[in-house]
């Protein structure tokens, strides 16, 4: 199978794409944060085939990505407060909400939980698509399992070549991040996982924000510990004196003092804008996990505002290593 990608702006791609969709094919798509593996959400066979070209070991509930805001009645049942509160400022864009599941979506979606996952995406050619469907997609983001998120489609057609058939192409994701995840829970709005809205922005929606995980519980299988991981070895340093060899890519955050030693490096920010840097951070991840070395040094990120997104990210892929090396 060849994988065609076709610029999602025109038309026509968007026809093809949906005659796929409807015939139950996968298809790759743009979001603002990553590309999506998109199925028609409400064909379980079609969702199937999501699991099975990503190569999860298990089911693992998808995001429904809709077109409107008002499908929300037709798909999920209460919708708290907070969560209207939060739709009504970051919808259509990067938020992620944890709702409770309308019976008609099929339970391979949402591994057989009483609760979806839904967002309302702000990437034209996703919308576009999703409308032109008429009903939601769900989408995992377009990696392999447990390897980086793309943000362009080369990346996507590379990752899956003799897999998947299409891939629309709608220019790099803008954000470079996964959505934040939240759900609400006795009018409390927990974070299930961080992303391309920070935490500081919910909060000026809703007061006050509680990390899910403190207690060490997994909600969201996006939090197993080696999510997000290269292949090559990934290690966080604060300085360039801690590249210990030349056979290494450096992950700077922005422009280092002198020159390093790594033989190859790609600069997130040269300012040193979280923004910038999350728009760049797994193509350039990605660009950097290569044949010819040994290792990946990652320059920390500050731990602010969306630099929290990126470090969450850097720690599982430097984790990985420890737990296969153990
Ligand atoms: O930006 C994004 O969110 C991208 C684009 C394509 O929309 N999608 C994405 O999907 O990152 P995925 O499948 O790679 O990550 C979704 C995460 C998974 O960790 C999944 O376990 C969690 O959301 N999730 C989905 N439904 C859930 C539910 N009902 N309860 C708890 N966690 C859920
Ligand atoms: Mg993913």
């Amino acid at each position: 199978m060849k994988t065609e990608i076709l610029n999602g702006l025109e038309p026509a791609s968007i026809e093809r794409a949906v005659m796929a969709l409807r015939e139950g094919d996968v298809v790759a798509f743009p979001t603002e944060t990553v590309y999506g593996l998109g199925a028609d959400a409400m064909n379980s066979v079609s969702v199937a085939k999501v699991f099975e070209i990503k190569k999860r070991p298990r089911f693992d509930p998808l995001i429904i990505h809709i077109g409107q805001k008002e499908w929300l009645g037709t798909f999920t049942r209460k919708l708290p407060t907070e969560a209207d509160k939060l739709i009504a400022r970051f919808w259509p864009g990067p938020l992620t909400i944890i709702l409770e599941k309308h019976p008609v979506v099929p339970d391979i979606v949402t591994a057989g939980l009483r609760t979806v996952a839904v967002r309302m995406p702000s990437h034209p050619v996703a919308l576009n698509l999703i409308n032109a469907l008429g009903r939601p997609i769900a989408a995992p983001s377009a990696n392999p399992f447990g390897y980086m998120s793309p943000t362009n489609a080369g990346h996507v057609a590379r990752m899956f070549e003799g897999r998947l058939s299409l891939v629309l192409d709608g220019g790099a994701s803008t954000f470079g991040l996964e959505s934040t995840i939240v759900s609400i829970q006795g009018g409390r709005t927990f974070v299930h996982r961080h992303g391309a809205i920070s935490v500081e922005e919910l909060i000026d929606v809703v007061g006050m924000v509680y990390e899910k995980n403190k207690d060490g519980v997994i909600d969201s299988p996006g939090q197993l510990p080696y999510h997000y991981a290269p292949h090559k070895p990934l290690t966080i340093i604060s300085g360039l004196e801690e590249i210990r060899t030349a056979a290494s890519s450096l992950l700077a955050f922005r422009t280092p003092p002198k020159t390093p030693l790594s033989r190859h490096m790609k600069i997130l920010s040269p300012a040193g804008d979280l923004r910038e840097a999350a728009a760049n951070f797994f193509s350039y991840l990605i660009e950097l996990d290569r044949d010819d070395i040994d290792i990946i040094y990652a320059e920390q990120v500050p731990e602010a505002g969306l630099g929290k997104a990126m470090m969450e990210r850097l720690k599982k892929a430097a984790k990985k290593r420890r737990v296969i090396t153990r």
